[in-house]
């Protein structure tokens, strides 16, 4: 059963997944995509899905205010933002300690202003990068309300849209008010947006936007608010995952019910699925743009940094779509017990695997969201 997967070649266009030219070559951006499938109405009024509908109501109640929730009066200093992040993030701890006297990296003879700058400049592009991924969960949300036959589903989609709206809005705002504006979004980012939103099947909607795109949003919220020691940040990320939380949640009971009366030639293209998404997630890591800003040649740079850096993908960031996927029964399904499920395979070749044990987000949310109400940090 396992075999009949098709190959890596078949589903993302490279046989070797860390093949650093493959994921150079993506480009393109667009601003115009035909949507797939068809608008849904439901004549069955019932509330018969008891789960959602509680989430629709913690929903309703857990509504925000950008412009009012939120001091953006708080200074922001870029400078001392950059060098804090230099103390923190990983990625810049490692270049700065491997980079002196290595030859080959391009940023060999950078000192701490030059480092500070990259720290600054990463926060920036990693903020933008959510700005966009904001706005293609605005875009999914809004083709759920249209697509999904449920109609306890379409009450809860519908709040999540504005709850999207209001992330692209604080995202937006911060980096134009506080920073320098936005980087433009990363093109395996925009491939993926693009697979999401083409495919006519509404649960794909569901596993590219709220299990992949979300649950490593989810992920990467909260390594930012620990990598920035900037206030106002802080709080909005905050916000923003408590609602995150509760949308990867919407995603995970949504999906548990579809998927269970699936055949397995179904289940398997959801894990195909499951896989390609997760490898542009992966690949959406590579900041193309941010090192042209830099004037470094982003082609030498990011080799350097997958060479050297095999850490740099950070798999912690996949902390939250791991358990969500095997929550969903998509790691081992289709092999018999005591196997090792298709899904499971690649994610070990991904060296993400090791978090399927981790909280999974239908039960983690309500956490969340008391962490953000109270305003202290986890
Ligand atoms: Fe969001
Ligand atoms: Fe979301």
């Amino acid at each position: 059963m396992s075999d009949v997967h098709r190959s890596n070649l078949e589903i993302i266009g490279r046989d070797n997944i860390d093949d650093v030219d493959a994921i150079l070559a993506a480009t393109d951006i667009a601003d115009r995509i035909d949507q797939g499938g068809a608008t849904t109405f439901t004549w069955d009024y019932e509330r018969s899905r008891d789960q959602l509908s509680r989430l629709y109501e913690k929903a309703k109640t857990s509504q925000w205010n950008a412009t009012t929730d939120l001091d953006w009066e708080t200074p922001v200093d870029q400078e001392a933002m950059g060098a804090f992040t230099t103390q923190v993030m990983p990625e810049i701890v490692e270049t700065r300690r491997l980079a002196p006297g290595d030859p080959t990296c391009p940023v060999r003879n950078w000192g701490d202003r030059e480092f500070a700058r990259l720290g600054f400049e990463l926060q920036a592009y990693s903020l933008s990068q959510f700005l966009h991924g904001e706005q293609g969960a605005l875009v999914c949300t809004a083709k759920i309300v249209e697509q999904v036959p449920w109609v306890d589903a379409k009450y809860y989609a519908s709040t999540q849209v504005m709850d999207e709206a209001r992330h692209v809005e604080v995202f937006a705002r911060y980096l134009r008010e506080k920073l320098e504006g936005e980087y433009p979004i990363n093109a395996q980012l925009m491939a993926l947006l693009v697979d999401i939103i083409r495919d006519e099947r509404w649960d794909m909607t569901y596993l590219g936007m709220q299990i992949m795109v979300e649950g490593l949003a989810l992920a990467a919220f909260s390594l930012m608010s620990h990598a920035v020691d900037e206030p106002l940040l802080k709080r909005l990320l905050r916000l923003v995952m408590s609602d995150e939380a509760r949308h990867v949640a919407f995603g995970v009971l949504s999906l548990r019910e579809v998927y269970d009366s699936m055949t397995s030639a179904e289940i398997r293209e959801r894990q195909e699925f499951a896989f390609e998404a997760g490898l542009r997630m992966r690949d959406r890591l590579v900041p193309v743009a941010l090192w042209e800003t830099l004037d470094v040649d982003p082609d030498a740079m990011v080799r350097w940094w997958v060479g050297n850096l095999p850490r740099s993908h950070t798999p912690i960031l996949f902390s939250k779509i791991v358990p969500n996927v095997k929550k969903l029964g998509l790691l081992d399904a289709g092999v018999a017990e005591g196997e090792k499920g298709w899904l499971r395979r690649k994610y070990e070749e991904m060296g993400v695997i090791q978090f399927e044990d981790w909280a999974d987000t239908s039960v983690e949310y309500e956490l969340l969201d008391a962490v953000a109400a109270s305003g202290t940090e986890a």
